[in-house]
């Protein structure tokens, strides 16, 4: 996959902004943004829903819009809320669309079914599903074409913790026994972190990082953050640290470092030296969660999907 400098504006909001980014093949690509980064609207793109105002979006080579017939021969996809027939049942649903993509294989749809975890729930009608079960059947579903590719928008939308730990666990499989590409987006850190072997970080409409996951979150060192009494001061004499990376904390009052452990003692006593009062420093292991807070400014939202409000720690 290829996307170049793809902008689109729905009126005057700016939904995309020359976002650039491409997938390798048999890459984990997670797509990661908080609610109205602009997921979507690309995937969309991709998908040959709409139209971008600028730039290109390629798969397999192919134009998404302009060949959009070639280009969706390389992948299967999901989008958000996946549309089904309500009043058919889920193995109906998946011979519906795999009549569209030639004859229809019995055998391939129980297998697909069985999968994703739905060989019980098979013949029941859709519109008797919960959110998670449509998911499951629309990965079945984007999996009929015998895609090398997986496009996939949220695909965690709606599942249960335990629903969650299984995808991770069969989009794994998929990636490594059957060297499938994926490309899948999530505004859970979570989800992106222990799936992918890279990230695109998405935040109204721009690309604000790209790349392993490990380079992002700088896996050298740990990351602290120290309770002072002046964080402006504070930050002047961390920075003057060999080894030492500050920047203001999410909480107030607080100055977030990154650096080595030996180093850690180093900076408490130059603080204390210049005077700086030091309430306590802790070593915190949420390194990438700090990165996406430095890069978007929106706290990580929560399993639950609501945004968590920065709260001193107990
Ligand atoms: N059809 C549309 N009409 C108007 N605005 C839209 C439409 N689709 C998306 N947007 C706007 O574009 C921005 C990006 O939306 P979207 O791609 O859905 O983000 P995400 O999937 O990352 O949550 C948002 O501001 C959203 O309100
Ligand atoms: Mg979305």
């Amino acid at each position: 996959m290829e996307v170049e400098r793809l902008s689109k504006s729905f009126g005057r909001v700016r939904a995309l902004s020359e976002v650039s980014f491409g997938v390798d093949e048999g890459e984990v690509l997670g797509f990661l943004g908080p609610n109205g980064a602009g997921k979507t609207t690309t995937i969309r793109i991709l998908l040959g829903l709409l139209h971008g105002d600028g730039g290109t979006a390629k798969i397999g080579g192919h134009d998404c819009w302009t060949d959009h017939v070639r280009a969706s021969r390389f992948f299967g996809a999901t989008l958000e809320q996946p549309g089904f027939y309500g009043f058919l049942s889920g193995r109906d649903n998946l011979r519906q669309f795999a009549r569209m993509l030639g004859p229809v294989d019995e055998k391939q749809i129980t297998a697909l079914l069985d999968l994703v975890g739905m060989t019980e729930r098979a013949d029941d009608k859709v519109k008797r599903y919960s959110m998670g079960m449509r998911q499951r059947l629309a990965l079945a579903q984007a999996l009929l074409g015998k895609p090398r590719l997986l496009v996939l928008d949220e695909p965690t939308n709606g599942l249960d913790p335990n629903g969650i730990h299984g995808l991770r666990i069969l989009l794994r499989k998929l990636a490594t026994e059957q060297g499938l590409t994926i490309f899948f987006s999530s505004h859970l850190l979570s989800e992106v972190e222990e799936l992918c072997d890279r990230v695109v970080v998405l935040h109204r409409g721009e690309v604000k990082a790209s790349g392993p996951l490990s380079e992002l979150m700088n896996v050298k060192g740990y990351r602290y953050r120290i309770d002072v009494s002046d964080v402006d001061k504070a930050l002047e004499i961390v920075r003057a640290v060999d080894g030492a990376r500050a920047e203001p904390g999410t909480i107030k009052g607080s100055i977030s470092v990154t650096a080595d452990d030996d180093i850690a003692r180093q900076i408490n006593y130059a603080l204390v030296n210049a005077g700086v009062g030091v309430d306590q420093l802790v070593r915190t292991e949420k390194g990438l969660e700090d990165i996406y807070i430095q890069l978007t400014g929106v706290p990580v939202a929560s399993p639950l999907s609501t945004p968590v409000p920065s709260v001193p720690a107990q």
